[in-house]
C-alpha cells in the first residue's frame, strides 16, 4: 500500500518534470539527439542549421555573419547576456527580406514597441524574428532559409541598429 502511494508520487514527479522541459525548449527531438551523440557540436542535420546569437549590454551582437544553407530548417536562439532591463536595453533578431531599406525599417521601428518593434505595416518585409528581450533572458526561433544570397539582419530597438546589425548569407 504505502509502496504504491510512493511509485505513484515518483511517476507525477516524473511526469512533471517532463513536462517543464517541453514547455522551456522548442528544439525538435531530431536536434537534442544529434548534440547527444557527437561531442563535437556542428553535429546538425544537413536539412537543419543551429545558430546561437548573443546580444549584450554594450549593444553588441557577438556575432555580424551567419551562415546557413538555402532550404534549411534555422533554428534560432537569441540570447541577452547583460542584466538591463527589456525597456532599457532591449534585443530582438530581425531578418529583412532582399531590397527592404534598413534605415526605414528601423526609423518605423520606433513607433512599434507594442509588436515586438516590428511595424506592423511592415510585417511583409521580414522574413523571420524573434521577440524583445531583456537581459538575462533567452527567446528561439524556427524558420526556413530563403533562397541563397546575403540579407540584413538587425535588432530593430530604437536606436540599437547602429551597432547591432550583420548579414544573414544562404548558401
Ligand atoms: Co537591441
Amino acid at each position: 500500500m504505502k509502496k504504491s502511494i510512493f511509485l505513484f508520487a515518483l511517476a507525477t514527479l516524473f511526469f512533471a518534470s517532463c513536462g517543464n522541459n517541453a514547455s522551456t525548449s522548442d528544439s525538435s527531438a531530431t536536434e537534442s539527439t544529434d548534440t547527444e551523440m557527437t561531442e563535437e557540436a556542428p553535429a546538425a542535420a544537413e536539412d537543419e542549421a543551429i545558430v546561437t546569437i548573443k546580444g549584450d549590454d554594450a549593444m553588441k551582437y557577438d556575432i555580424t555573419e551567419i551562415k546557413v544553407k538555402e532550404g534549411q530548417t534555422v533554428s534560432l536562439t537569441l540570447v541577452h547576456t547583460g542584466k538591463a532591463p527589456v525597456a532599457a536595453m532591449g534585443h530582438n533578431w530581425v531578418l529583412l527580406k532582399q531590397g527592404v531599406d534598413m534605415e526605414k525599417f528601423a526609423t518605423a521601428a520606433i513607433n512599434a514597441k507594442d509588436n515586438d518593434y516590428i511595424p506592423k505595416d511592415m510585417e511583409g518585409d521580414v522574413i523571420a524574428h524573434t521577440k524583445t528581450i531583456g537581459g538575462g533572458e533567452t527567446t528561439d526561433i524556427e524558420f526556413t532559409a530563403p533562397a541563397k544570397g546575403t540579407y540584413d539582419f538587425l535588432c530593430s530597438f530604437p536606436g540599437h541598429h547602429a551597432t547591432m546589425k550583420g548579414k544573414f548569407i544562404v548558401e
